[in-house]
């Protein structure tokens, strides 16, 4: 199948998968205030090119998985990276008034919402996780497990919390950029492919060569949206060009400019290739993402 069309059948997948465990009023819960599904909702359904859902996809098919199983960890998934996308977005953090081409959370209801609108989307990604693989229970506990060490202080909010960091410190050198980016970005996209061959029962080495492709594929991805901030505009990035600069951050770009960022982010995408390489199966779709992900203009 082309390589377009696949991707986009696997986002419409997603999407169908997050309308059915991110309802607007939860069928076996008591469903509280309508406005907390409204705003994870609008969040969620705001677009976004669901590229760790299509990792985790394209990985659990990788071990002859059954098409649907990893369903679930997909909507889990985009949940999280929705909840981090939120926060990010606060006055607090980035203080952005635009994503996925829409005002952000805070800005279309308001912050004490976006701030619970992200904690109830993390939440739900592990009752996704729970509920769905109740009948697996050891895969359950190692998705558990895998997706709260990648939400973590240690991972993605310690590279969050040393992002803010940075930025009022003044500039950090290569190492703390690298630790930024290795946890606020590559811990889910790490996290994403390695569910993905949890959910398929990849023997350990081959998880461990999916655990080093998200590596070096996060890595990469982190420094081309630190490029395409510096370079893209705002409609076609759907959130606003420029802030990084503006807001004194620390980026490949700030750090070692444009031209060397995209050479960096290319010598990472081919270490993602390379261990994708190494993986038992078909790695075709997987390389097309490499590829897809450090190409991307929005
Ligand atoms: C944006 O991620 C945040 C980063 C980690 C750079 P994406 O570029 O995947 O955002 P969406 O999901 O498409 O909106
Ligand atoms: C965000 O990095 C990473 C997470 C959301 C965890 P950025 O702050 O660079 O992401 P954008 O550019 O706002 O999407
Ligand atoms: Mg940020
Ligand atoms: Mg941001
Ligand atoms: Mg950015």
């Amino acid at each position: 199948m082309d390589f377009s069309i696949k991707l986009n059948a696997l986002a419409l997948r997603t999407d169908a998968a997050l309308e059915s465990w991110v309802p607007a009023t939860p069928a076996d819960a008591p469903a509280g205030p309508a406005r907390i599904h409204a705003a994870m909702r609008y969040s969620l359904q705001a677009g976004g090119k669901r590229l760790r859902p299509a990792l985790a996809l394209a990985a659990a098919d990788l071990g002859g998985a059954d098409p649907d199983a990893a369903l679930p960890l997909a909507a889990a998934l985009e949940c999280v990276h929705t909840y981090s996308l939120i926060h990010d977005d606060l006055p607090c953090m980035d203080d952005d008034d635009l994503r996925r081409g829409r005002p952000t959370c805070h800005r279309a209801f308001d912050e004490a919402t976006a701030l619970l609108a992200g904690d109830a989307l993390l939440a739900q990604a592990f009752v996704i996780v729970a509920e769905a693989y109740a009948d697996r229970p050891a895969l359950a506990a190692a998705l558990t497990r895998e997706l709260a060490a990648a939400c973590s202080g240690a991972r993605l909010v310690g590279g969050q919390m040393q992002d803010l960091l940075a930025e009022r410190s003044g500039p950090s050198t290569a190492a703390d950029l690298e630790f930024i980016h290795l946890n606020k970005t590559a811990a889910l996209l790490e996290c994403s492919l390695v569910c993905g061959g949890l959910v398929a029962g990849l023997p350990a080495a081959a998880l461990a060569d999916l655990r080093r492709a998200g590596r070096h594929l996060g890595l990469a991805f982190q420094i081309v949206d630190d490029v395409l901030d510096a370079t893209a505009d705002t409609a076609a990035l759907g959130k606003t060009a420029g802030k990084d600069a503006r807001a004194g951050k620390t980026t490949y770009v700030s750090l070692h400019g444009i031209e060397t960022a995209r050479r960096l982010a290319a010598a990472e995408t081919d270490r993602a290739r390379a261990a994708f390489g190494a993986l038992p199966g078909d790695p075709t779709f997987l390389l097309g993402l490499a590829d897809l992900m450090l190409s991307r203009r929005s």
